[in-house]
Formats: C-alpha cells, sequence, structure tokens
C-alpha cells in the first residue's frame, strides 16, 4: 500500500493533490469525490464585492487558455455563511484565499475570516498594489514583505504565499516571503499574456491583458518551484499547467512537497481523481512505497553520490494521458 499523505507545515494532507484557487467550485460534489481530494482551495475574496473584468475573459489555446477573470467577489460575509460551512461537510483541509489592495486591507480582511472551518489562508499576492500604481504586490520583495508581515499580525492560521510568476527573480521573492512569515509557498500564479483576433483586430479579451494557464506553461512554472524551493526551507507547493501523474512527479522531484490542478479540471472534471488514482499505481511501479521519496529527488547534473535516490524513469506515465489530464 503507497502512503500517499504529505505534511505542509502543521497540516496533514491525504495525497498531495489540491485545486488551484478559482479552478474549483461548489457543485463539484456531483462530478467528483470531494473527499478523496488533498485540500480544497476556495476562490480568492476579497474586502470589497467586485465584479469582475469586462468579458470576454476567457480564451482558449491549443494547450491551455488565456485568462481575464479580475477576481469577482461576494466578499468576506458571504464568504463565511455559505462558502466555509460548504466545504466543512467534507473531510480535507480547507484554504481560504485572499486578496486586497493595500497591506493593511490583506491583514484585516485575514483577521475577518480567521473562523473555525478554515485551515490556511492563501495570500494571493498577484494582485495590484494601489500604493505602487497597480503593479502586483509580489513582484517586489518590499512588498511582499509587507503584506505578510501584516498578514502574519492578524491571524495565527498557517499562511501560504502564492507568487506571481512575472518577476527576474523568483527566488528572491521566495525567500522574502519566508522571511516574512510565510509558511509555504504557492509556485505560482498566472503568466502575463495576450491574444489578438486577426479577422476583427480586436484584442481576443475584453481586458486585453490576462494570465496564461494550463499545460502550456507547465515547463516555465517547474523552473521557478525549482528555484523557490532551492531557496527556501518552507514547502514549495507547485501550481503550472498539472494534468498528467508525470507532472505531479516533475514538480515534487524539482522539490515541492505538493501541486495545484487548475486548468486541467476545465477540461476533464475528473482530473483530480484521476491523477490520485494514477499516482499511487505510478509510485508503486517505481518500487516507492511513500509519495514524499519523489520531494527533491531530482539527481542534480554530476551527483550519483551514494544515498541519492535514483531517479526512475517517467517517460512511461508523461506521454499520454493518464492522468486524465489535458
Ligand atoms: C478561470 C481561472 C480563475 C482563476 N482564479 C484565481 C483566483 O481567484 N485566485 C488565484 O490565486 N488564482 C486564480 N487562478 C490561477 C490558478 O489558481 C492557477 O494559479 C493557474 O491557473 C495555474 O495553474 P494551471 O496551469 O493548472 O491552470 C485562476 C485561473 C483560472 C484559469
Amino acid at each position: 500500500m503507497v502512503d500517499l499523505s504529505v505534511d505542509i507545515g502543521a497540516l496533514k494532507l491525504a495525497n498531495p493533490i489540491m485545486p488551484g484557487s478559482g479552478t474549483f467550485a461548489e457543485g463539484m460534489e456531483q462530478v467528483v469525490d470531494l473527499n478523496c481530494i488533498g485540500a480544497f482551495v476556495a476562490k480568492t475574496i476579497t474586502p470589497e464585492i467586485r465584479e469582475g473584468n469586462p468579458q470576454p475573459r476567457v480564451t482558449e489555446l491549443k494547450n491551455g487558455m488565456i485568462g481575464s477573470i479580475g477576481i469577482p467577489s461576494k466578499g468576506p460575509e458571504h464568504f463565511i455563511r455559505e462558502i466555509v460551512p460548504f466545504y466543512n461537510r467534507f473531510t480535507p483541509p480547507f484554504v481560504a484565499s485572499v486578496s486586497a489592495s493595500s497591506a493593511e486591507e490583506f491583514g484585516e480582511l485575514c483577521a475577518q475570516i480567521s473562523v473555525e472551518g478554515v485551515d490556511v489562508i492563501e495570500a494571493n499576492i498577484s494582485c495590484p498594489n494601489l500604493k505602487r500604481d497597480g503593479e502586483a504586490f509580489g513582484m517586489r520583495c518590499a512588498d511582499t514583505t509587507d503584506v505578510l508581515e501584516e498578514i502574519k499580525k492578524r491571524t495565527d492560521l498557517p499562511v501560504w504565499a502564492k507568487l506571481t510568476p512575472n518577476v527576474g527573480n523568483i527566488g528572491e521573492i521566495a525567500q522574502a516571503a519566508e522571511d516574512a512569515g510565510a509558511d509555504a509557498l504557492v509556485v505560482a500564479n498566472a503568466l502575463l499574456a495576450m491574444a489578438i483576433d486577426t479577422e476583427t483586430f480586436r484584442p481576443k479579451l475584453g481586458n486585453v491583458m490576462g494570465g496564461i494557464t494550463g499545460p502550456v506553461v507547465k515547463p516555465i512554472i517547474l523552473r521557478m518551484a525549482y528555484q523557490c524551493a532551492k531557496a527556501v526551507d518552507i514547502p514549495v507547493i507547485g501550481c503550472g499547467g498539472v494534468a498528467t501523474v508525470a507532472d505531479v512527479a516533475e514538480y515534487m522531484l524539482a522539490g515541492c512537497t505538493a501541486v495545484q490542478v487548475g486548468t486541467a479540471s476545465f477540461v476533464h472534471p475528473t482530473a483530480m481523481i484521476n491523477i490520485i488514482d494514477g499516482l499511487a499505481d505510478y509510485l508503486e511501479g517505481q518500487g516507492l512505497n511513500s509519495v514524499t521519496n519523489l520531494i527533491g529527488a531530482m539527481v542534480e547534473p554530476g551527483n550519483n553520490a551514494e544515498g541519492v535516490v535514483e531517479a526512475p524513469s517517467i517517460r512511461t506515465v508523461g506521454g499520454g494521458n493518464e492522468g486524465g489530464g489535458v
């Protein structure tokens, strides 16, 4: 029997698979057994009620999508009244995701939603900082520090910092988040992108620019997750293009403790469950009795020292659609 459980700080997950914020919602219980998922991550909420960005909000690509949703939010009262009780009907831990326009607002919102039933707060620091003309908090170390310090002052819950990939040196931001008290990192949110309709000459998104997600981004985000895992001691959760068991294995070999699945669930609503089932088979096939054997087990070039886990070939689980993914 393979052990799929992982620890993210003090939090124990039955397996390392969870949804990316905003890509999973109430209603999914009609399609999948929610008790099988490692953890729930809710859609990001903001202090104020928000409509979100103008339509169209998504455009499809061959191997991913570009979205500009704009974080429509019903605010914290609705979250506490409707969303927390919904997820508390199931066994996996529940992660709230928050965003705000200033460090103080982040802190205030986190204090407000630190209620029974919320196990972790994920700080989505990819959102615009109004004090910096809309530049994302996670683009600068100082702003990352401000937000996390403010949040840590206002809640006793574990805090995960969800980084933006739209930076030059993500390891530096990862370190700033860790130094400011983040308990784990989620690497990462969507990469800035755009698309133009060549018939109408109009942008394909109402907001012109959006974020690209799905399998197309995986090699880039995998590289960033690897850099972050090298830069910090806290757990790193990989998020970008996970659609198959091989994707999970790659992120974990690169140093991640768990992964989040986003776009793949839009293609196959059962993607996460298929990946969880396939993961046990993959580990069994590799003769590993715990998924934690994968964490950081990539063999660095030139390192064949005794005691280093020989990286098994993952080609056999990567080429097709074994994870039920895209
Ligand atoms: C439709 C959509 C909505 C999203 N909403 C949020 C959100 O509210 N908060 C957040 O932190 N990330 C949000 N994301 C980003 C995802 O959580 C994830 O970081 C990203 O999609 C990369 O993972 P993927 O390649 O597996 O999709 C959203 C992504 C999509 C596609």
